[in-house]
């Protein structure tokens, strides 16, 4: 189906609905956006993208994304956008990082309007947008997955259909684990190693090469190297994601000692007060753990995405 035929709605112009949503209509979309502080969404229009006052005003379109902090973020505007039963979208596709219950909800709420519901939550922060790398992990009928599907390639890279029902959150929540876990461990060895005597950048530069660099790793490597910690995901975020995680091991009986460990540790970095930068402050935390002062290198290392 062209895209030029269907109208999109979206939800939520943070740090990655704004990017995503700009994708949408860079590509030639027709796409109405709300979000809760209007301002931030005002520059899509640059884009063509027009924005709408009230979230209930994109009912009428085909398909409706969301992209918001948590679930109970997610039932709220959903709620609000369903209100008025003269119109509903065709589709909702929801790509917040939320829980397996509060999507299977989200399911249930559709269900009952008779629209169809893709869970499609996302792999990459705002960069990795803007690079054209994001990737989505997408559950539901297969049929949603395929009405979705040209818009969801104007956005991103790749998009994994991995089944029915809740499966990509699964997925997503077990992603984020990881991403915890490697941050913190890749925090711990770089201290280790600059207080042995290597230099941060010579460090990481072996690591990115190796076997074991990733996408990941080398798109962090500035932040390690320089210290420059503007937000790309909060630490508020990524305890969410931890807590997700933890609560799914629970659920199912599968012991995590390492994500319950980084947990706290990310738990420990928030009640310090480090909230207003981003995630990779785990660094900060270990060097002060190990009696390290860490100072910018002030060396220029690539992303790996530019
Ligand atoms: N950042 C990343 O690297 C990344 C990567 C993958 C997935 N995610 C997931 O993507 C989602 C969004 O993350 P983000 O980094 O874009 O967060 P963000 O920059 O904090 O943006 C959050 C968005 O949600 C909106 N929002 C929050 N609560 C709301 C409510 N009650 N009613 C209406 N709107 C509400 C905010 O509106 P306002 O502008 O009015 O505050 C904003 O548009 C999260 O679930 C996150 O876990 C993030």
């Amino acid at each position: 189906m062209p895209i030029r035929k269907r109208t999109v709605g979206w939800i939520g112009a943070g740090r990655m609905g704004y990017e995503m949503a700009a994708r949408l209509a860079k590509g030639g979309a027709d796409v109405l956006v709300w979000n809760r502080t209007r301002a931030k969404a005002g520059p899509l229009a640059e884009y063509g993208a027009r924005v709408a006052d009230k979230v209930s005003e994109l009912a009428a379109r085909d398909i409706v994304f969301c992209m918001v902090s948590t679930w109970k973020d997610v039932k709220e505007v959903m709620a609000d956008l369903l209100k008025d039963s003269r119109s509903r979208p065709r589709l909702v596709v929801e790509c917040s990082s939320i829980s397996l219950e509060g999507s299977a909800e989200l399911r249930e709420m559709l269900e009952k309007k008779k629209i169809e519901y893709l869970a499609a939550p996302v792999s990459g922060n705002a960069k990795v947008i803007k690079a054209g790398k994001l990737t989505f992990v997408c559950s539901g009928p297969k049929k949603a997955f395929d009405l979705a599907r040209p818009f969801l390639d104007l956005i991103a890279a790749n998009s994994s259909y991995v089944g029915e029902g809740e499966l990509s959150r699964i997925v997503k929540i077990c992603h984020n684990v990881f991403l915890g876990v490697v941050t913190q461990s890749l925090a711990e060895i770089t201290v280790l190693a600059q207080k042995a005597g290597v230099p941060r950048h010579a460090f990481l530069d072996f690591m990115n090469r190796s076997v074991l660099g990733s996408t990941f790793t080398r798109y962090k490597a500035p932040a390690f190297v320089n210290l420059d910690f503007k937000v790309t995901f909060t630490p508020q975020l990524l305890r969410k994601d931890m807590d997700l995680g933890l609560d799914a091991a629970r659920k199912f009986g599968v012991p995590m000692p390492l994500a319950s460990a980084t947990r706290d540790l990310i738990q420990s970095m928030i009640g310090q007060g480090w909230t207003e930068q981003d995630f990779a402050t785990l660094l900060l935390q270990q060097a002060e753990a190990s009696g390290v002062e860490l100072k910018p290198e002030n060396v220029e290392v690539g992303d790996g995405l530019s």
